[in-house]
Formats: structure tokens, C-alpha cells, sequence
């Protein structure tokens, strides 16, 4: 038999498998109980957060042979052709690809015609923002007062593109991203299943890399255990996912502290001989900087994503203290910044001939933001940047990214 994905070997069957979106399948499991399911449905939000896989028990809940009902027995011929998507009465269609008018008149033709077996004729049309004007037009008078037994689920990355005379016509259900620890439970559950042995930092680091998708996280999940087998360690799977080291992370913000440019661009340097893109790690510096903040001014346990937070051990502590709050924005400027550049993104490998500047071994910290570049105190004398701050002997990489620091007044974040 051939290979199934972990995201699709995993999709939840019943409501309550279903994580991080309660408000959604609570008021859903209310419609079906008060049997006041409307016929027309909005699931927004993010890739990969569960609209798919709650479209599905929905219709499984209401096509289901002991139903509707909130727990469809998932056994029934409905349940096993709606999980497989092949049933007749619960069509998907793709807007993406069928999105003019011509496929939106077969629909209507569809609806027409009773259900062949089941309760309901129900039509899910994924990535609905898709849709031409005229295709939309076409279906409103659809949605507006559709046939008895049917109803029609839009599932949409981008709820904002749908008209406003579709979204009255509809419920409309944010599904929301899932925050740090429901993701990291949900891969500790199914590592436990495929016997899985991993540590505690590898399954960190795939809930941080997934940035609020379950779907990223267990694709990520995949990829791992192709690299890496039955045994994830942090260290390589922060290798193979190309996320930097955590520890890396604090050097170069210890560095940026001291105002240590050399040990700064040796580091990066070395980063980028090691094959990572410098612009995935602007953004990976950029969160680091932010969790910090947030740590710092909230606290790991009350900050919105506490997990996500660098690992609380003594080193993101120091560093945070050390850290001022000017410096930080500095920094997540210029780390945000250089995530957006094309010369980093397509661009050789940072130039390393650094030697000791004109005035000493250390070279000037211009490219964070540090004291002297703050100081105001640019040398035009060192002529190699354009911009005046002081980044000598970096080639144009570099000096494209210095820039005026923050300013304000030195308060701790
Ligand atoms: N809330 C969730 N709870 C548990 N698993 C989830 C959740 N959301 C997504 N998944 C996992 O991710 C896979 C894909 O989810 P789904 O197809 O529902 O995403 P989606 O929101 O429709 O995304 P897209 O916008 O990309 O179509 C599922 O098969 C499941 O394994
Ligand atoms: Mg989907
Ligand atoms: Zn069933």
C-alpha cells in the first residue's frame, strides 16, 4: 500500500479531534443538535488549520446513516466516501481551478436535482476567493434560497475577497492559528503513535517552524523522519529544517552587545559557508528579538506564545537583561529589513575578508545599529559607505544594510 502522509493519516474525524478551533465546532455541534444548520458557510483562516477537515465532519455529521448527528460513527458508506472524497452527494470543487462562470452553471444544475442517498447534497468549494465576479453572481441567487437538502461550505484563505453580497448570505467562521502548545502536543501525540523517539527540543522546533499551521507542522514532521528515521534530535532537525541554532542566535545578540562586529559577521559568515540563506535567518533574528521582548515585558508564562519564547534557560535570560529595549528595536529593524532584501535572498555569500578596521581590531558594529553608529557618530573618513556609517571593508552586502539606528532614550524593554 502506498505511503500516507502524516497530515492526511492524522486529519481529525470528529469535532472533538479537531484543536484549537472550540468556538467553531461547539456552535457547529449547537446547529446540528437544535437542528438549525443554516445553508451557507464561510471557514476562513490560515493554510492548514482545520476549514478542510471541519467541512468534512460537517458533512459527515449530517450525511452520517445514525445521523445528523455530533459524532458520526465515521463506518457508515457516507462516513468512508466523505473521508475518502469520493461521495456523490458531497462534492468539492476547487475554485482555483474551476473558477469562471461555466463551472459555477453545472453547480447550479447540480443543486437542482435531490440528493442520490443521502440527507444532503452538499458543496464544498475550496479556495472560494478565487471565483470570477460573474462566477459569484452567478451563485448568489444559489445561496440566496437554495433547494431543500443542500448547502454549500466556502472555504477561503482570503474571506476579504469574497463580496460582501456572498459573505451576507453565509455564516462566516474564523478558524484561528494554532498557538505554539496545541501544535507541540498534537506532534508529541503522534510521534507516541508512529513510534517516533524524539526529543524534547526537535518537537519544539517543529512547533515554532510551523508558525500557527498544524499542516505545516506535521508536513515538517514528515520531512524530519524521512531525514532522520525513528530517532529527532534537536540538532538535526534544526539542520535539516534550516532553522538556526538557538545558541547561535544568543552569540550573535551577546556580540551585538559588545559591539563585537568582527565576531558578528565571522558568525554570520560562518552561517552562511554552512549553506543557510541569510534572509531565512533575518527573520529567524527578527523572531528571536521579538520573543525576547515579549518575554522580557510580559514574562514567558503570561506572553501570548510562551513556548515560542527562546529557550528560558540562563542565556536568553542574560541576554535579555543585557538587551535594551532601543537596541531591540534596532536590531528587529534591521533583521526585518534584511529578510525583505533581494541581495540577500539571491545574492553570493557575504564577502570575509575582514581585517582590523583603521582605528583597531574591532571593527565598527554599523550594521546592528551599536553604540558608535547610535553615538551618531559616523566617520566620513571611513569613505567605503555611501551612507556614512561606519562599515568599512564588508563589500556592498553589508553596506546596503546599515541604516540610522533607533532613537529614544536607553529604557529597558
Ligand atoms: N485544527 C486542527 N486540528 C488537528 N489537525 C489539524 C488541524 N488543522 C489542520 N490539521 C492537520 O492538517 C491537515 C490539513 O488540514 P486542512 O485540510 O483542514 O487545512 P485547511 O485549513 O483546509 O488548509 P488550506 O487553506 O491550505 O486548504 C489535516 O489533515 C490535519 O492533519
Ligand atoms: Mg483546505
Ligand atoms: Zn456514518
Amino acid at each position: 500500500m502506498s505511503y500516507q502522509v502524516i497530515a492526511r493519516k492524522y486529519r481529525p474525524q470528529t469535532f472533538d479531534d479537531v484543536v484549537g478551533q472550540r468556538l467553531v465546532t461547539d456552535t457547529l455541534k449547537n446547529a446540528i443538535l437544535t437542528d438549525r444548520v443554516a445553508h451557507g458557510y464561510i471557514f476562513s483562516g490560515a493554510r492548514g488549520v482545520g476549514k478542510t477537515t471541519t467541512a468534512r465532519i460537517l458533512a459527515k455529521a449530517l450525511n452520517c446513516i445514525s445521523g445528523p448527528t455530533v459524532t458520526p460513527d465515521g463506518t457508515c458508506p457516507s462516513c468512508l466516501e466523505i473521508t475518502a472524497g469520493n461521495s456523490v452527494d458531497v462534492q468539492e470543487i476547487d475554485a482555483a481551478s474551476n473558477r469562471g462562470i461555466d463551472e459555477i452553471r453545472e453547480l447550479r444544475e447540480a443543486v437542482r436535482y435531490l440528493p442520490a442517498r443521502d440527507r444532503y447534497k452538499i458543496f464544498l468549494i475550496d479556495e472560494a476567493h478565487m471565483l470570477t465576479t460573474e462566477a459569484f453572481n452567478a451563485l448568489l441567487k444559489t445561496l440566496e434560497e437554495p433547494p431543500p437538502r443542500s448547502l454549500f461550505m466556502l472555504a477561503t484563505t482570503e474571506p476579504h475577497k469574497l463580496p460582501p453580497t456572498i459573505q451576507s448570505r453565509c455564516q462566516h467562521f474564523s478558524f484561528r492559528l494554532l498557538d505554539y502548545g496545541e501544535i507541540y502536543d498534537r506532534i508529541r501525540a503522534i510521534v507516541a503513535d508512529e513510534k517516533v523517539d524524539a526529543d524534547e527540543g526537535s518537537v519544539s522546533t517543529l512547533a515554532q517552524a510551523a508558525e500557527g499551521s498544524m499542516r505545516d507542522a506535521l508536513s515538517l514532521l514528515d520531512q524530519v523522519i524521512a531525514a532522520c528515521g525513528g530517532h529527532l534530535d534537536e540538532k538535526r532537525v534544526r539542520q535539516v529544517l534550516g532553522v538556526v541554532p538557538a545558541e547561535l542566535l544568543a552569540d550573535i545578540l551577546h556580540a551585538v552587545d559588545a559591539a563585537d562586529s568582527r565576531k558578528v559577521l565571522e558568525q554570520i559568515g560562518q552561517l552562511a559557508a554552512e549553506g543557510y540563506e541569510l534572509a531565512h535567518f533575518c527573520g529567524e533574528l527578527t523572531r528571536y528579538v521579538r520573543d525576547l521582548m515579549i518575554g522580557r515585558s510580559c514574562g514567558a508564562r503570561q506572553s501570548a506564545d510562551p513556548g515560542s519564547l527562546p529557550n528560558s534557560g540562563s542565556t536568553s535570560a542574560s541576554i535579555a537583561s543585557a538587551f535594551q529595549r532601543r537596541r531591540s528595536l534596532a536590531v528587529l529593524q534591521h533583521s526585518a529589513e534584511g529578510g525583505e532584501r533581494d541581495a540577500l535572498r539571491a545574492g553570493p555569500p557575504l564577502p570575509f575578508g575582514i581585517g582590523p578596521d583603521e582605528d583597531g581590531a574591532r571593527a565598527a558594529p554599523g550594521v546592528f545599529g551599536g553604540p558608535s553608529e547610535r553615538a551618531g557618530e559616523c566617520r566620513p573618513s571611513r569613505k567605503n559607505c555611501s551612507c556614512g556609517c561606519p562599515a568599512p571593508r564588508v563589500g556592498s552586502t553589508l553596506k546596503a544594510r546599515c541604516g540610522t539606528a533607533a532613537s529614544g532614550s536607553p529604557d529597558e524593554f
